[in-house]
């Protein structure tokens, strides 16, 4: 690839943003489609971020992703949010065409696991209650799952937030407790999703939130974490034979769909993997 005048700019805003695997993903992706798009991470002062959107915005930028710790502040400089997008209260991906706000986070995940299983009917356990969760827990309830439980450390945390997605009308079924009961749950369970922060690098022998013992067969473990690829949960969830989804793919599924946002097209999601995998080392 090469940026010529013609070259249309898309990009990542955050605070700090220097190890974003977003670039190189996103870049992939524009050569091997032969399209004359750069994608480029700007630092963004939080005090500078208004003026940052504002001038994106001159400047004829197509596309950003936002992360931390922009995603919620950012949407008050937009025109328009996306509807799960709004019930979330963040955003993670800008359309300049028309100034609109999505959260392409959620979808990465339902998209990962939709690879495995279909979400509409299912029992679904989603541990942790921080914005990860918030994020996937909607698109769980959007996309038809027949029940929805979160489990948290922090109970009240959990509560909330399962009581934010049965105002929302989403799903009827919407249950929170303790994390601590969790096998409780799982016998009844079809797809397990964990947001927290258990067995990501460097506490890689960390306790998982379940054992083998407490899964079976025909559950879907999605574990968010994708350093390492094989969280101590996934490898539980290999004992189990249970069916394991990589944190690696909500990555690669949540840059597909912001892809499709800003260019209209399919992303070319094996090119987008491989490049991944290598920014990550794998
Ligand atoms: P993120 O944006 O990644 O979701 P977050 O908003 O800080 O990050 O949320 C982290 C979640 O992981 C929280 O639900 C947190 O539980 P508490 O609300 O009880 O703090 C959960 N979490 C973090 N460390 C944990 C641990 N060691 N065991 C269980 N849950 C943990």
């Amino acid at each position: 690839m090469y940026i010529k005048g013609s070259t249309n700019i898309v990009g990542l805003i955050g605070h700090p943003v220097e190890h974003s695997f977003s670039p190189p993903m996103h870049n992939a992706a524009f050569e091997a489609l032969d399209m004359d798009y750069a994608y480029v991470a700007f630092d963004v002062d939080p005090l500078k971020l208004k003026s940052a959107v504002e001038g994106a915005k001159s400047l004829n930028v197509k596309g950003f992703n936002v992360t931390i710790p922009h995603k919620i502040e950012v949407m008050n400089y937009l025109d328009e949010i996306d509807e799960v997008a709004a019930l979330i209260g963040a955003v993670n991906t800008i359309d300049f065409k028309d100034m609109k706000g999505y959260n392409t986070d959620g979808i990465g995940a339902v998209k990962a696991i939709e690879e495995v299983t279909s979400i509409k009917n299912k029992n679904v356990v989603v541990a942790g209650a921080g914005g990860a969760s918030r994020a996937i827990s909607f698109y769980i309830a959007k996309y038809g799952a027949d029940s929805l439980t979160i489990l948290n450390r922090n109970v009240e945390k959990a509560d909330s937030l399962a009581g934010d997605i049965s105002a929302s009308d989403l799903i009827g079924n919407v249950g929170s407790d303790s994390i601590s009961e969790i096998d409780g749950y799982l016998g009844d369970a079809d797809i397990l999703i964990d947001t927290t922060p258990v067995g990501m690098h460097p506490n890689v022998d960390a306790e998982p939130i379940a054992s083998a013992h407490s899964m079976h067969d025909g559950l879907v473990v999605f574990d968010a974490v994708y350093n390492p690829n094989e969280t101590v949960l996934l490898s539980e969830a290999i004992k189990a034979s249970a069916k394991p989804v990589y944190g690696i793919k909500m990555l690669l599924y949540q840059g597909a769909e912001s892809f499709k946002i800003w260019t209209g097209r399919e992303a070319p999601v094996d090119v987008m993997e491989e490049a991944l995998k290598k920014t990550l080392g794998m």
